[in-house]
């Protein structure tokens, strides 16, 4: 049976803009014409896990407005429930994402609806696993973390302090190397730390128990593959996948999600990562 995903988080209209490369500071650049897509790590995230096969709901808010709109008609098609995603008087938040021509990115989030997102304790405590990420207000995510009875997954992006009471709570966390070089202190329980196109690595209790090298891809953008990093990650591990079958598949899965443009666009199905990782054994 599909495991029950909950996604309490953000949810951003992404403005994206490419360019030969990144300005430096006080510097102007010229970029390709402004596109806008789906984004927030929330959102991001539910995609990852509905199309990996999780049964999915979004827990969050957007503004009355046109982006808000587009992010929720994405989450839709992609099989997530946003019926309790809350639609609020701020504008949805924005990101503005700068793509260099070689896959390196820079991105600037305007806050807006984020700051509003809730839940009610009644519709995640039910969940297998539930996710957050750090685009939302403290308050909200550690009453995600009371509130749920399964896997509890934290995505510390961006990064900023877990509080002691947050870390208690959290079963998963899964963050990129530089994000866990912030943490500066060791985190207990299982910890995943990606690392771009390198090596990842578990660990529990600060011990390595699982590694997986992410498939060599001609990446175009990668906005958007920690997200699906995490959300392939805990669709595979809430099914009952072992942290190292987990790992390839969540490896697999965010490597081809940055063949296209826009962070949601090139996210796989299951069935796309099955046949990925057939013909990468055969
Ligand atoms: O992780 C990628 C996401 O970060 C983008 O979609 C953007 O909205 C920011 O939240």
């Amino acid at each position: 049976m599909a495991p029950r995903i909950a996604v309490v988080g953000s949810i951003n209209a992404d403005l994206v803009v490419q360019m030969p490369k990144l300005p430096g500071r006080g510097e102007t650049v010229s970029s390709s014409e402004p596109k806008w897509f789906p984004g927030g790590k929330g959102a991001n995230q539910a995609v990852a896990a509905a199309r990996m096969g999780g049964n999915v709901s979004m827990f969050g808010a957007v503004g009355d407005d046109e982006p808000g709109q587009m992010c929720l008609a994405a989450l839709s098609q992609s099989g997530v429930s946003v019926e309790a995603v809350a639609k609020v008087s701020s504008p949805t938040s924005t990101a503005l994402v700068m793509v260099e021509h070689s896959g390196e990115n820079q991105i600037v989030v305007a806050d807006g609806a984020n700051q509003h997102a809730s839940f009610d304790s009644t519709q995640i405590s039910s969940a297998d696993a539930v996710i957050v990420q750090f685009e939302i207000p403290e308050s909200v995510i550690i009453a995600a973390g009371k509130a749920a009875t399964g896997i509890f997954c934290l995505n510390a992006a961006p990064v900023r302090t877990i509080s002691d009471e947050l870390a208690e709570l959290v079963d998963v966390l899964i963050v990129n190397e530089h994000e866990f070089a912030e943490l500066g202190k060791p985190q207990s329980g299982l910890v995943i730390v990606t690392a771009g196109a390198n090596e990842v690595v578990a660990y529990q209790d600060g011990q390595v128990v699982a590694k997986s090298v992410p498939p060599v891809v001609a990446a175009l953008d990668t906005v958007g593959a920690g997200d699906t990093f995490v959300g392939a990650f805990i669709v595979a591990y809430a099914s009952g996948a072992s942290v190292s079958q987990a790992l390839d598949r969540a490896c697999a899965a965010s490597a081809l999600s940055t063949l296209k443009l826009g962070a949601q666009s090139g996210m796989p199905t299951a069935t796309e990562v099955d046949s990925f990782l057939n013909s990468n054994t055969n």
